[in-house]
């Protein structure tokens, strides 16, 4: 009997098996047949992955992005309430040059903002390997440092500048994830004591509080503008003045991190897709849809912001500029072996806006990045030695005509081609914006 029944199971799973690889066969083979490449058959298999990858029951629902007006389906820091009056102040703050009001050298008084290395035309990134604040000249592909001035006076950091778009589905905040007490930080006691996180809030949240500091800016000079007082009474009615201090710093942030949460890529044509427009993608961009949902990719890339609040090891390489020696990454902050090497997994739209890609830049284009993951052979050789590359980090065997599917539905699917919704036509200073320095003036026609 016993011999029976397990004969009989031994066959199932042989049936099973079966079924599978025909299943798969049947797949491949209507890939040559001619109407395998029409829009409507693509859309339908697409669909069918799509649904796989969102949590049971959610379907392709998971991966559509609000509208930036519907407040209540963002995710929020319920600390930090979103009100259209708050995130219309932090529109403002986000692009004021008037804040920036500490530079080390007087002569760059009042010429830079969080715009000016997280810009919407380049995706909310900087379109630099090493994005400049206090110091930069010149806008957009033209930004260069002010050769005038010692290396301190120039804000730069060591590290490729990362979207703060769609980051309202992120956490936690910085390659290594050490802003914010939730998400991943949420049971990591060492990261809870940063003076980062003392205030307790999420990553968006307190990276904005602290990046008025870091990036040299104060609230003096807007202290004294009526327009403000107005939109500070009207964002934060408990409090309605504006005082040029600690306190003003983390209202700033709070408005600027409201604002920041409304930055979704609603519009890309994937989206479009996803709500249902079929002739939204070409037939390209779904078959690299197809990729994408179908190889390794959504493994990692696995949230509505084909990101996810965790951290992986994929063997890019350092910045050129990083001469610490090693970048172990989240290691460097949780102080365990086992997280040498990972680094957070970014979200995936609008980066063809801007290049390069990767915390160390090593990568020129979205085509670069895709042909890595393909071979899978670690830029950082130490990353290997120290045994936590991510097993879906591995040779995908894609043909040439996927990777460029792939590529295409990075660069074009991904990316919403309206983001200049998001930014403000003027500011209450009347300053030049993003940038105010003499260069970018001219270029941006403000003189
Ligand atoms: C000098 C250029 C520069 C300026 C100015 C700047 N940032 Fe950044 N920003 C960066 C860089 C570089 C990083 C990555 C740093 C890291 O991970 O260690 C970053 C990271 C971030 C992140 C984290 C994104 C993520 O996905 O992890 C947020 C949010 C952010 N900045 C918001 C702001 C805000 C708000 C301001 C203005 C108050 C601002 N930044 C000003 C360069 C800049
Ligand atoms: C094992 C997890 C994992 C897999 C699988 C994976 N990624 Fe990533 N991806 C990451 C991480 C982590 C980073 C950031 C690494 C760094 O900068 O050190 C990243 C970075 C990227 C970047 C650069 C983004 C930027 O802001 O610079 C792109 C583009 C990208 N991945 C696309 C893909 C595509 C396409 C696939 C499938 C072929 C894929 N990834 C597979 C984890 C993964």
């Amino acid at each position: 009997m016993k011999i029976i029944n397990s004969m009989i199971k031994f066959l199932v799973i042989i049936a099973v098996i079966l079924f599978v690889i025909i299943s798969d066969v049947g797949w491949a083979s209507a890939q040559d047949k001619p109407d395998s490449n029409t829009i409507s058959y693509l859309s339908a298999r697409l669909k069918q992955l799509v649904k796989f990858a969102a949590p049971s029951n959610l379907g392709l629902n998971y991966f559509i992005l609000p509208n930036s007006s519907d407040l209540s389906s963002i995710p929020a820091d319920p600390h930090n309430p979103l009100t259209p009056e708050k995130v219309n102040l932090g529109k403002l703050l986000f692009h004021e040059t008037a804040l920036s009001i500490n530079p080390i050298n007087p002569k760059h008084w009042q010429q830079s903002s969080c715009a000016s290395c997280h810009f919407a035309e380049a995706g909310f990134r900087s379109n630099l390997a090493q994005a400049l604040g206090v110091g930069g000249l010149g806008w957009n592909k033209s930004r260069h440092r002010d050769a005038e001035v010692y290396s301190v006076e120039i804000d730069k950091q060591n590290i490729l500048t990362p979207s703060v778009l769609n980051s309202a589905y992120q956490k936690v905040m910085l390659w290594n994830g050490r802003a914010g007490v939730t998400g991943p930080n949420a049971n990591e006691p060492l990261i809870q004591e940063f003076d980062v996180n003392r205030f307790k809030l999420d990553g968006l949240e307190t990276q904005a509080i602290d990046a008025m500091t870091v990036h040299k800016l104060g609230t003096a000079a807007i202290a004294i503008i009526p327009e403000y007082q107005k939109l500070f009474a009207q964002a934060f009615p408990d409090r309605a003045y504006v005082a040029a201090e600690v306190e003003d710093l983390k209202r700033v942030g709070l408005a600027i991190a409201a604002y920041e949460r409304t930055l979704l890529a609603n519009q890309a044509p994937f989206q479009r897709w996803l709500k249902g427009d079929e002739t939204a993608m070409s037939a390209q961009e779904l078959r690299g849809g197809i990729v994408f949902f179908s190889s390794s990719c959504v493994q990692c890339h696995t949230r509505p912001n084909l990101a996810i609040t965790d951290f992986r090891s994929v063997g890019f390489a350092d910045h050129p500029q990083d001469f610490s020696g090693l970048n172990l990454g989240r290691g460097v902050i949780t102080k365990r072996a086992s997280d040498d090497f990972k680094f957070k997994v970014p979200q995936l739209y609008n980066l063809a806006d801007s290049s390069p890609y990767g915390h160390g830049a090593s990568f020129n284009t979205l085509r670069e990045v895709v042909e890595y993951f393909n071979r899978a052979q670690p830029q950082k050789l130490e990353a290997l030695y120290a045994g936590n590359l991510s097993v879906w980090f591995r040779p995908l065997n894609l043909t040439q005509q996927q990777v460029d599917d792939l590529t295409a539905f990075l660069e074009t699917g991904l990316r919403d081609p309206n983001l200049m919704r998001y930014v403000p036509e003027g500011l209450p200073s009347g300053l030049c914006f993003p940038n105010n320095d003499p260069v970018s003036r001219k270029q941006l026609n403000c003189d």
